[in-house]
């Protein structure tokens, strides 16, 4: 791979990077469309990654279907697939690990220690096997994009970040290989979430400033549906990820929740102008 960019590249040709850990849907897929419009040679990586899951966390029954993934790259040929082996990736004396301090410990940091050492320790190592132009990102891991940019700006990665917007099933839901995991009746709570951020949205729109009020509003929604465990509900600052006292300019509303199993997460951001 990183000899077949290097030659790439010595054609003056633009390489653009979207990686995945697989089991794809139409989130992947605006990625993938919108990275198709940056540049002439794209590579989808899908790695599930194991050093960015818990011990107890779900990287055994994560969803993997390498052959339906390929049917659904079909329509974006040409695009390069990079599908590397966790032995390939991480030999049994890797020791080299890339940590973003601070704003990796905040929010989903809290609950899932370690998780964002192992995002960008594998996103380091995908930048610099494909060393791409730009690599695409999705709004709806939002303290991923932030901590990824951050670790570009400061270890002087050449690759573009760039970040798409959540794309969501006609209920709200945003899109999300772990939604595979969520019985019927679960599926059926599971837009709360979002409602639940278009409440949030609602109150800033209308003026309410204080975030505590909101949260409160929104909380009190969300227990309305039993099956449904917030873990965090926040409104940050959409670039340090600190929650704020009083909402002014642009603001982050951010949840994780589980429902039965299932983690899900989801995030809005407002401009409260
Ligand atoms: P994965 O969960 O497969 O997501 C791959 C990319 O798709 C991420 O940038 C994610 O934000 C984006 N994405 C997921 N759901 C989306 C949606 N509904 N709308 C828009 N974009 C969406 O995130 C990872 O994999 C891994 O942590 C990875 C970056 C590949 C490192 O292992």
């Amino acid at each position: 791979m990183s000899l077949f960019s290097k030659k790439i590249k010595e054609r003056g040709r633009t390489i653009v990077l979207v990686p995945t850990m697989g089991a794809l849907h139409e989130g992947h897929l605006s990625l993938i469309d919108a990275a198709r419009k940056k540049a002439d040679v794209i590579v989808v990586s899908i790695f599930v990654n194991p050093i960015q899951f818990g011990p107890a966390e779900d990287f055994k029954r994560y969803p993997r279907n390498l052959n339906h993934d390929k049917k659904l790259l079909k329509p974006y040929e040409p695009i390069i697939l990079f599908t590397p082996k966790a032995e390939e990736m991480y030999g049994a004396d890797f020791r080299s690990f890339v940590e973003v301090s601070k704003l990796g410990e905040k929010l989903c940091g809290k609950s899932r220690p370690g998780h964002f050492r192992g995002v960008t320790t594998v996103v380091a190592k995908l930048f610099n096997i494909v060393k791409p132009d730009y690599a695409f990102f999705g709004e709806k891991d939002y303290q991923q994009q932030i901590i990824i940019k951050k670790m570009v700006r400061d270890l002087n990665f050449d690759a573009q970040i760039i970040t798409i917007p959540t794309v969501r099933e006609s209920d709200g839901l945003a899109k999300s290989s772990r939604n595979a995991y969520l019985s019927p009746p679960e599926r059926r709570s599971a837009p709360i979430l979002y409602r639940s951020l278009i409440k949030a949205r609602k109150m800033i729109k209308a003026g309410e400033s204080n975030p505590r009020k909101i949260i409160k509003e929104i909380r009190n929604l969300i227990s309305g549906k039993s099956v449904v465990q917030v873990e965090y509900l926040s409104i940050v600052d959409p670039e340090k990820l600190e929650d704020i006292k009083k909402i002014k300019g642009k603001v982050l509303v951010t949840l994780a929740a589980r429902i039965g199993k299932t983690r899900l997460i989801d995030n809005i951001l407002v401009n409260s102008k």
